[in-house]
Parts: C-alpha cells; structure tokens; sequence
C-alpha cells in the first residue's frame, strides 16, 4: 500500500521510520518531511493547506493511508475533505478535534460526562475575565481557548500578574486563540501522557510517556514544545491507567460518539496524578512531539495496520499494540536561542551517533548543499534504550555527546524524577 504522511518535525520522522517497517508499506511519500524522513521516504511539496492538492496527489499515486502528523492540518478539516473522497486518512475530523483545538470545548465536554478535571469558567471579554478571576486562589491557570503553537497556556503567580496576562491575551497577543480565555484552578501534582488509538468506538491504549516542557534543566525558565521524554511514564501505574481510560477516556470517546462527532486517531490525554488520581490537564488530537519518538521505539506491532484499522472503523478486529517492556529516552538537541529566536543555519555532523543502536530523529533541519544544518528550534531527537530509565538516559546522552552541533543545547537532565526513583 502506498501511504502519505502529512508533516516534518520530529514526531514524523519517528513516524515515518515505523510505518516504512510495515511489511505492506510499498511506497511511502511525505510532506514536506525532512532530510532524516527522505532517508526512507519520498519527500514531495505538498502544501497540507491546500486540501485539493493533496486529494488530487492521494488519486494520482493510488494512496491508501493518509496519516496527519500534526495538528493545524486537523483542525483545519483536512480530514474530512480526505474523507469525502473516499481516502483513509488516520486523524481525527474538524469537529472533533476540537478537543485540541478548544479548551473550552475539552472542558464542557469533561463537565457533561463528568470526567475528572479542574474547575474552570469561559470567558469571552476582558470585563468578564476579570470578575471570574475573584472565583480563583493563586496560582491562576489562564489559557487563550484556540491553538496557540503550545504557548497558550499562562500561570499567573499574583493576581497582578493575573489581570496583566488576560488583558494581553483579549489583545490579541495570542491572535484569534484568545477570544475565548479558560480560567482554571490550579491542579498539584505530577504530569504524564498517556496515548490511546481509536476508531470511534474500540479504544487500546498505545503507552505513557513523560515530557519535559520547560527549557532549562530542574524544570526552569520558559515552556517549550518538549526538551525530551520518556517511556513508558512508570508513575502512571496499570491501576492508574485503567482509571484514567474508566473515568477519562472511554466517557470522552463515548460522549463525542453520543454527539455526532466520533473521534478516530490517537488521543493524547495529559493527566495531572493528583491524590485523587489523574485528572485531565488537556487532550491532543494526534501525538506528541517528542514523546512520539519514544513510543515508537518502543512500538513492536504493525504500525499500517493499526492505523488503517483506526481510519476503517475496524480497530477491534486487530490485536492491540504491544509495546517493548525496554525503556527509551529520547533527548531534544535545540539551537541556541530556542524557545525565543532560534539560530539558524548551524552546521551538524551526526558522526557514528547511531552506532551502538540509538536512532537520530531530524526535528528541525535541512542540507545546505551536502552540508546537513538547523532549520529550526528543536533540531535533533536522540533516540535509545535501555532496560531502566537510567539506562536510557545512559545511552541517549552517549550517543548525543557523538553529535557535533557547535549552535545546538540541550538538556543534561532528561528523565530525573524517574532516575532518582530508581536509585532509591
Ligand atoms: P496545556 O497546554 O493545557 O497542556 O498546559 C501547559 C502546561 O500548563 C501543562 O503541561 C501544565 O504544566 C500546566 N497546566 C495546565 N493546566 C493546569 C492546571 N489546571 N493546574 C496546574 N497546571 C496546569
Ligand atoms: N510535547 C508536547 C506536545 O506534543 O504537545
């Protein structure tokens, strides 16, 4: 079968890297991709905007999967269209991936299916905003409703600080995702991922994860799209996942089902384990970049085949996803200046990195000439495993050190809950 992906970061390559494992992979086309994708794939330059351009390339090179890698191209129907002319695509459709595309639209749906979350008021005005803030104990949770590239999201620690950020976000400092403002109570706690595929109405889970979203080491200093994950998340106990999927997931997927909306795709809950067990922080309607690259290392199942079951409504006639009981780790190389301006252009040599096992996912790069250099803010994902966490970590940040990248960073400390766990 010949499969399109839509995307080019590191999430994609990972992806691409599995789906051209799959046995019935014949041809496998990607856009725009990147230089570690085109080792596997053919890279073409489709714009995923232009909805009829890419049906048209589906017909003209017999594509029988089309998988979205990211979210903006969900959001915007692309689905759907793909859908309306008969294309299996894995994704969920406009609607329904309104569950990444709007805050407000998770939490409503969370209080009619009564799914554990933290309380929260909608807003739609500065004035507005501003009155529910008294409802609310520091630190305030304020995020501007539509997609915001993951910077949408403001802890306000004063009240001050609070009334500031809401008169940004109804500026129109976040664009159009901040017409609408949730105001959230503050959940304590520990954060993971957990990831399931489903076809609308059969749901298996697909692993855990735990990322580190803020730039610098010891969780400091500005958010980013992720410095590293790992898998699978040990925090996220067999009896905490069974929870999550009781009281969490299958409520959401049986309410967007109940309401005309069926989900397909990967849902990609983020949960806050507090003690009353985990509550849901946010959904993502695909997966997460970077903890994609751990779960597909550890992914042993036909990747094509759970997805076309998941795009052909047939996903409980195929054996769940089985999963490695190996560890992986994998850790975010990022040019200077990331996540504020990035430095372009760095020169790269990845040298014997991938020697002992560990695989180097391109993030953010592209050849100047035969030359391999940064595009981008997260640039490489390197990528290993290990029979612990610490294991992981072992041999991610070997491999890493292989790596000349005179423009790039990261962080030393990828995994340090679970390490320090592990050592006690
Ligand atoms: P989100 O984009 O919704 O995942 O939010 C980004 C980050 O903000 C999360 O990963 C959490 O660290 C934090 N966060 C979001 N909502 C809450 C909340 N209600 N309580 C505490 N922290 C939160
Ligand atoms: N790593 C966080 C995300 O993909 O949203």
């Amino acid at each position: 079968m010949n499969i399109l992906l839509l995307g080019s970061g590191g999430r994609e390559h990972a992806l691409s890297w599995k789906l051209a494992q799959s046995p019935t992979c014949s041809a496998l086309y990607a856009a725009p991709g990147n230089p570690g994708i085109a080792e596997g794939a053919t890279c073409v330059p489709l714009d995923a905007g232009d909805h009829d351009a890419v049906t048209q390339f589906c017909r003209t090179n017999d594509i029988g999967l089309v998988v979205i890698g990211p979210e903006a191209p969900l959001v915007d129907g692309l689905g759907d269209s793909l859908r309306a002319a008969d294309i299996p695509v894995f994704g969920p459709s406009k609607e329904a991936a309104q569950l990444e595309g709007s805050k407000g639209f998770t939490k409503d749906l969370c209080a009619r299916a009564d799914i554990p979350t933290a309380g929260y008021v909608r807003t739609s005005s500065l004035e507005q905003a501003l009155g529910a803030l008294t409802r609310f104990d520091a630190p305030f949770v304020l995020k501007a409703d539509g997609l915001a590239a993951g910077k949408g999201v403001v802890i306000a620690e004063t009240r001050e600080d609070a009334e500031a950020t809401l008169t940004d976000m109804f500026d129109g400092k976040f664009g159009d995702a901040g017409a609408e403002v949730v105001i959230e109570e503050f959940l304590r706690g520990e954060e993971a991922s957990f990831f399931a595929i489903t076809d609308g109405e059969t749901i298996v889970p697909i692993g855990t994860a735990q990322d580190h979203k803020r730039v610098g080491e010891g969780d400091t200093g500005p958010n980013t799209g992720g410095m590293g994950a790992y898998s699978p998340a040990p925090v996220l106990t067999d009896e905490l996942q069974e929870q999550a999927m009781r009281e969490i997931i299958e409520p959401t997927v049986k309410m967007m089902a109940a309401d005309g909306n069926p989900y397909s795709g990967v849902l990609y809950a983020g949960f806050m384990l507090t003690e009353s067990g985990p509550q849901l922080i946010e959904y993502n309607a695909r997966f997460g970049d970077p903890e994609c690259q751990v779960l597909m290392m550890r992914l042993e199942s036909d990747l094509v085949e759970l997805m076309l079951a998941c795009a052909n409504g047939t996903l409980g006639e195929v054996a769940a996803p089985v999963l490695s009981d190996d560890f992986t780790m994998t850790v975010v190389m990022a040019a200077e200046g990331y996540p504020g301006t990035p430095k372009k252009g760095g020169v790269i040599e990845l040298g014997i990195a991938e020697a002992d096992g560990a695989k180097v996912f391109h993030a953010g790069t592209k050849l100047d000439g035969e030359q391999l250099v940064s595009s981008g803010g997260r640039v490489l994902n390197v990528t290993a495993r290990g029979s612990s966490v610490t294991e992981a970590q072992t041999n991610a940040y070997t491999a890493l050190d292989k790596i000349e990248f005179a423009d790039g960073f990261c962080r030393r400390d990828i995994g340090y809950r679970e390490v320090a766990r592990e050592a006690q």
